[in-house]
């Protein structure tokens, strides 16, 4: 597990990916759009959005969107990822990762380093790890 972190600089470059993402959203059921924005840690990016379906169950998050992405394409190892969403016609607002993805993550990334930042903009944003969002979690290596 890596412990790189993004400066600003990238962290203004996750965000704008992020944004624009956001604008792919598949969502006429919630009318909440979200666009998600993952960092390798080889410095690789992978975007997602929310894709909605008319068995509501079946949505997937931008968050799981993002990761599938890029874990079908080989990375194991991730250093962050951005998140934005809100009502479709509203601006970004911080939009926390749901509990299914707090989850999802923490199967490939290391809680204690892993941020998660939510934006409302470039420079308008929050950062946590993931530990900060989902304390005393279970993962990989209570199963060896
Ligand atoms: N949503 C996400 O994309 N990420 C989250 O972490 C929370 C919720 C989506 C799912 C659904 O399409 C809409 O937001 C409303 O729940």
């Amino acid at each position: 597990m890596t412990e790189y972190r993004p400066g600003k600089e990238e962290i203004g470059r996750l965000i704008e990916a992020a944004m624009k993402m956001r604008e792919q959203s598949y969502s006429p059921y919630s009318g909440f759009s979200v666009g998600a924005a993952l960092l390798c840690s080889d410095g690789t990016v992978y975007t997602g959005c929310n894709i909605e379906n008319a068995s509501y169950p079946v949505t997937i998050c931008a968050e799981r969107t993002a990761m599938a992405k890029a874990v079908s394409e080989g990375h194991r190892e991730f250093a962050a990822i951005a998140v934005v969403g809100g009502k479709k016609e509203d601006p970004e607002d911080y939009s926390y990762p749901c509990g299914s993805c707090r989850q999802f993550m923490r199967e490939f990334c290391d809680p204690a380093c892993f941020q998660v930042i939510t934006a409302r903009s470039r420079d308008d944003y929050v950062i946590c790890t993931l530990d900060e969002l989902l304390p005393h979690s279970f993962g990989p290596g209570n199963l060896v």
